[in-house]
């Protein structure tokens, strides 16, 4: 008797891919008020093993409808990393740390971070310094000379139609 073929369920035809985006948009995100505060999804692990690598997001989600609006912010724990999500332009989602290696304050719309549209920088408003938006700190900021040092930026897939994007949390620069 031969062995009829069995249709694979549909867990195992999730890609992990596709298992680690609903993951990350699923697990313990919290929206407080317009602006999310904390996506905590840090302790997330991928069944098998292994740590969350990416991050997905959707504008029309509440959790990151601040995104929908250029200049706008989003701050968001995940897989040990604090980062924020900037709508740098139409076409661009920007994802940087969001912890100011100066003095560590907290560059996260609720705390002293802000981007400006027109110099395209993120101001650190503890002490002035700015960075452009690879993470890099701009020389020329209050805190000048360079001692500051640079953001970590996470590269984004961004779908400006879709309003969807992708952040890689393992490949920082
Ligand atoms: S902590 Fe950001 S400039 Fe000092």
């Amino acid at each position: 008797m031969s062995a009829t073929p069995r249709t694979p369920s549909i867990a195992s035809q999730v890609s992990r891919r596709r298992f680690l985006r609903d993951l990350g948009i699923a697990t313990g995100c919290v929206a407080t008020g317009a602006t999310l505060l904390g996506c905590e999804v840090s302790e997330v692990k991928v069944s098998g093993g292994g740590d969350v690598t990416e991050l997905a997001f959707n504008v029309t989600d509440a959790k990151f409808v601040d995104l929908k609006a250029v200049g706008k912010m989003v701050a968001v724990n995940v897989g040990g990393a604090k980062l924020l999500l900037i709508r740098t332009t139409q076409a661009e989602v920007i994802a940087l740390s969001r912890i100011c290696p100066h003095a560590a304050c907290d560059l996260s719309p609720d705390g002293v971070g802000t981007w400006k549209v027109a110099s395209s920088t993120l101001h650190c408003g503890c002490h002035n310094s700015e960075f452009k938006p690879d993470g890099k700190y701009v020389a020329d900021s209050v805190n000048g000379g360079g001692k500051v040092g640079d953001l970590d930026s996470y590269p984004v897939t961004f779908d400006a139609a879709a309003g969807t994007g992708i952040v890689d949390l393992v490949g920082a620069v």
